[in-house]
């Protein structure tokens, strides 16, 4: 198994600086409210989606400097996405990245504040990014995601408990989790000044990794261990959720991870050794063991 990819380390070791510093800068008059975004921002997260900006951005033949505002963005989105996820009302989930949860940590209300202003500050690390001319197709495509998502985790929320069909639990990981994964990309070869072709090449990418990625989590929460995947392993079968090792059986969900992992890679053929990095990340990402 691929112990993590260069892509990601690299971005993992740059990423604590530019989120903090990034939340630095923003001066709320709530201190328990920032100390609550630091908690579920400076966490240790994988970085996956901040690296695919890179990612993208590389292999689409552009430089890094002009993809740090949309890495930054994506992964407070994420970030805020994991603290709603885990309220009582959601996933009700007491372990996230190893620590307790935000609302654990602090407070529900403070948690879902938390969330609320990370979401509209990705907005603003977009919005102050230093190519203005990229600035308004950007937060098209990040705004939509982050919709999507909304839409795919409340059709989560809604199938608990209830036995859906394949494509019915299909449509909600492409959502609650694909649509930011399809984000991410798409934000960091705009950034790197792509062209219609590798655009569409990288969106093909993304589309299958993105989907690969929540089988893969969903894998996870059966066979993984709670301290390596640092939140409560099977946590998805106590909430009654479909997923796609509930509905196919383990095999069977392993192997379609892979079988998308093939397709997402097949679709970066046409963009040669610029996206060797993409290449690597996406074989770590479906043999992952957090
Ligand atoms: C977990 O995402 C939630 C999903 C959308 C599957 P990650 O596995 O990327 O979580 P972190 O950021 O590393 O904690
Ligand atoms: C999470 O799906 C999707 C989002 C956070 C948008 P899960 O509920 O499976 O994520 P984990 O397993 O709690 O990280
Ligand atoms: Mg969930
Ligand atoms: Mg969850
Ligand atoms: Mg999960």
């Amino acid at each position: 198994m691929p112990e993590s990819s260069s892509l990601l380390l690299a971005t993992q070791a740059r990423m604590p600086a530019l989120l903090a510093a990034f939340l630095d800068a923003r001066n709320p008059l709530a201190s328990r409210l920032s100390g609550a975004m630091r908690y579920a921002v400076m966490n240790g997260g994988k970085r996956v989606r901040p690296a695919l900006v890179f990612g993208a951005a590389q292999a689409a033949g552009g430089g890094q400097q002009h993809a740090k505002p949309a890495a930054i963005a994506v992964e407070l989105i994420h970030c805020y996405s994991l603290v709603h996820d885990d309220l009582p009302c959601m996933d009700d989930d007491d372990l996230r990245r190893g620590v307790p949860t935000c609302h654990k940590a602090f407070d529900e209300a403070t948690a879902l504040l938390a969330g609320d202003t990370l979401q509209a500050l990705a907005f603003v690390a977009l919005a102050e990014g230093p190519d203005q001319s990229i600035v308004g197709r950007q937060v098209k495509v990040l705004s939509v995601a982050a919709a999507d998502m909304a839409v795919g985790q409340a059709l989560d929320v809604a199938g608990e408990g209830k036995s859906l069909d394949v494509a019915a639990l299909e449509q909600i990981h492409r959502h609650k989790t694909g649509a930011l994964i399809r984000a991410s990309v798409a934000l960091g070869a705009i950034a790197g000044g792509a062209d219609v072709a590798t655009l569409q090449a990288l969106d093909t990418f993304a589309d299958r990794l993105g989907l690969a990625f929540q089988v893969h989590d969903d894998v996870l929460d059966v066979i993984g261990d709670t301290g390596r995947i640092g939140k409560t392993a099977g946590a998805d079968a106590a909430l009654n959720k479909s997923t796609y090792p509930a509905l196919l059986g383990l095999d069977a969900a392993q192997a379609l991870a892979v079988r998308l992992h093939d397709e997402a890679v097949a679709a970066l053929a046409p963009l040669g050794m610029a996206a060797a990095p993409l290449r690597e990340l996406a074989d770590f990402l479906v043999a992952r063991d957090h």
